[in-house]
């Protein structure tokens, strides 16, 4: 960890960001548009390079809105073949740059049979079906307890805000509890229904491993999902990842709105 300090401090003059922004599938742009320093993730020791389409893989320095805020642009998935606690090393690094507030997007499948693709969820809360966990082995009391409390990992204060800036750009944003599975396979109808009975709202493969260890070692955490699609057995079309792609590029403008107005917030 103090080698990778060391070189950020080094690459980005000092720069402490407050916000940390992590950005999924086809949401990259922000990170494009407001690029102030940026260092790719191969050159990062403990980061993951990330070749997925839709992901950039590097982690961008930006002050948006008078705020110093840190993104990634691309994150890493358990379904790429990495642990928990290699894809969730990057939160710890924000921790210690001084991120207190965890913004966490991602594009996710409508559970929810009042969902339509294009929609924008704020996750109300999760369930981790991943079947493993990021805090498993032993623990850094500097960061987090060792038994952390998840009553509300996404703040409700973040959640009021959101809405309140969404409604004054003019749109409505659904709330939700967004479940996630290991992937790379999207799920079966019958998987579909499963989440449905445990009362899930969206469905992918990100996030909660990140929404996790932020929520441990005590940033704040707004969680934003992208609905581009409806998922498995909801509707007669297959599931692509050109279509997840698709949908994410057709709300983007609103998505950036967002997140800018939320940053000033
Ligand atoms: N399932 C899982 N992950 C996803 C989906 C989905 O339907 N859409 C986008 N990511």
């Amino acid at each position: 960890m103090d080698r990778v300090l060391e070189l950020i401090s080094r690459e980005t003059n000092g720069f402490r960001p407050e916000i940390g922004i992590i950005l999924g599938s086809g949401l990259g742009e922000i990170a494009d548009e407001h690029c102030k320093i940026a260092i790719p993730y191969n050159e990062i020791p403990g980061f993951i390079n990330s070749n997925v389409a839709g992901h950039k893989g590097r982690l961008v320095f930006a002050e948006i809105n008078n705020k110093k805020v840190v993104m990634m642009q691309g994150r890493n998935h358990f379904y790429e073949g990495h642990s928990l606690e290699e894809i969730t090393f990057p939160v710890k690094v924000m921790k210690h740059l001084g991120v207190k507030t965890l913004i966490l997007t991602n594009a996710a499948g409508a559970v929810n049979e009042s969902f339509h693709p294009g929609d924008l969820m704020l996750i109300t809360d999760h369930i981790n079906l991943i079947g493993e966990n990021p805090l498993r082995g032993a623990n850094d009391d500097d960061l987090g307890e060792r038994f952390p409390d998840m009553s509300e990992v996404y703040k409700k204060y973040l959640i009021d805000i959101a809405d309140k800036y969404a409604k004054k750009l003019g749109f409505e944003l659904q709330h939700g509890v967004y479940l996630a599975n290991s992937g790379p396979t999207y799920e079966t109808p019958a998987e579909i229904k499963m989440a449905r009975t445990l009362g899930a709202d969206a469905v992918g493969m990100s996030t909660v491993p990140e929404a996790i260890v932020g929520n441990y070692c005590g940033m704040n955490i707004l969680g934003i999902s992208c609905i581009t699609n409806y998922a498995s057995g909801t509707s007669e079309a297959k599931l692509t990842h050109a279509e997840v792609i698709k949908t994410a590029n057709r709300v983007k403008k609103r998505f950036k709105a967002l997140i800018m107005a939320v940053i000033a917030a």
